[in-house]
């Protein structure tokens, strides 16, 4: 297959991840004998720096020929520092998904088996957690009208819906309760917000054409109990833009790290591949940033076109690398591994040079040898 990839690196860490995904993706496309192009862009401060705009428009045009975008990460203290700043990075990433229409962001959310030991939750309520956040992503508070008086002491953000934003992502999260566990757990604020009533009417008349779908609702002051308590409940979860975010990054403790935490972004046009963590500038250019996050980003987007066998094999990899304990610090602590040690390693895997656990150690990374 070819692919025509736009690769949006961004700030922080960004740059370093996507790196070793673009590796990774390479390999496959050996392995597999695909072909994979790639369109460097500018995004966030990295943009604003070269161009004054968090998102030129020659970094649209690339986006909008190509046929998925990976993207990094974006934030800058220099602007978390500023509230008064007038351009900022992030809204380079939002008019980016509003520009492409990415409505929906699907955030998997999973125990690794091999990290279960190293997990601030108890093993035997994260063994087996396994569920999937779909995340309302062009609408709600994020996007509604903002407000800065005069004299600058009231502000406001508004929070809006429509029946059509909601229908369409709930569609996508009925769909994919279907293909797994036939339960939807739709969380909101309806005993507060009048748009979490009608999200929760317009799923009411959904589940009908679902009939074999199995819809729950929780308040998400609940949901962020009930995600720590008792996570194995939950199948598919959807809900509005800002708790999607919140909720997605509490329940990457499950996972063990936020490092290790994928995400796509699909919708009416383009589909964006990223990780759900942030620009980690603390990290930037440190080699110690995990880069699975950005990895299994890249096997989303191959699973995205259907290439479900080498979406595996990195999958695999990933699996081998946290089995091997090759793992930057977020994970392993004793014995962490660099950024690029890591990407090197799922790169071995996947050239088939990783043969057993213990011949690893022999293994000099970057090397390949076969045992
Ligand atoms: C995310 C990020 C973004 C968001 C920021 C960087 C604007 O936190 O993708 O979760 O809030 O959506
Ligand atoms: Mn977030």
């Amino acid at each position: 297959m070819k692919l025509n990839i736009a690769l949006l690196p961004g700030d922080g860490i960004g740059p370093e991840v996507t790196k070793q995904a673009v590796n990774v993706l390479n390999a496959i496309a050996k392995e597999y004998n695909h072909q994979f192009n790639y369109k460097n862009a500018l995004v966030g401060a990295a943009a604003i720096d070269a161009t004054g705009n968090p998102l030129p428009d020659e970094t649209i045009q690339i986006v909008k020929n190509s046929d998925a975008v990976l993207f990094g990460a974006i934030g800058d203290p220099k602007y978390d520092n500023d509230p008064k700043a007038k351009v900022r990075p992030e809204q380079g990433l939002l008019k980016l998904r509003k520009e492409l229409g990415l409505f929906a962001n699907i955030r998997p959310i999973a125990s690794f088996k091999t990290l279960l030991k190293y997990s601030n939750l108890k093993e035997e309520v994260i063994d087996g957690a396994d569920f999937v956040i779909y995340r309302e992503l062009t609408g709600g508070i994020y996007f509604g009208e903002k407000k800065l008086s005069e004299d600058k002491q009231y502000a406001s953000d508004l929070c809006a819906y429509s029946s059509e934003e909601i229908e369409r992502v709930l569609h996508l999260a009925f769909k994919a309760a279907q293909q797994r566990n036939k339960k939807l757990t739709l969380v909101d604020k309806a005993n507060v917000l009048e748009t979490s009533r009608l999200w929760r009417r317009v799923a009411q008349d959904l589940v009908k054409k679902y009939a074999d779908v199995q819809l729950d609702f929780l308040f998400v002051d609940n949901a962020a109990m009930q995600i720590i308590l008792n996570p194995k409940q939950f199948d598919v979860m959807v809900t509005e833009n800002m708790f999607g975010d919140i909720l997605s990054d509490e329940a990457s403790v499950i996972a063990g790290s936020i490092g290790l935490l994928a995400s796509a972004s699909i919708g009416t046009k383009s589909a964006l591949f990223e990780p759900i963590h942030g620009s980690y500038p603390q990290a930037k250019g440190k080699n110690i940033a995990n880069p699975l996050a950005t990895i299994l980003s890249a096997a989303m987007l191959l699973d995205h076109f259907n290439l479900h066998e080498e979406a595996e094999t990195i999958r695999k990899a990933v699996d081998k690398s946290l089995e091997d304990e090759i793992s930057t610090p977020d994970i392993n602590k004793e014995n962490p591994k660099t950024t690029l040690e890591v990407g090197e390693y799922i790169v071995n895997y996947i050239r088939g040079n990783i043969i057993c656990k213990k011949s690893s150690e022999n293994i000099s990374l970057g090397q390949s040898t076969i045992i």
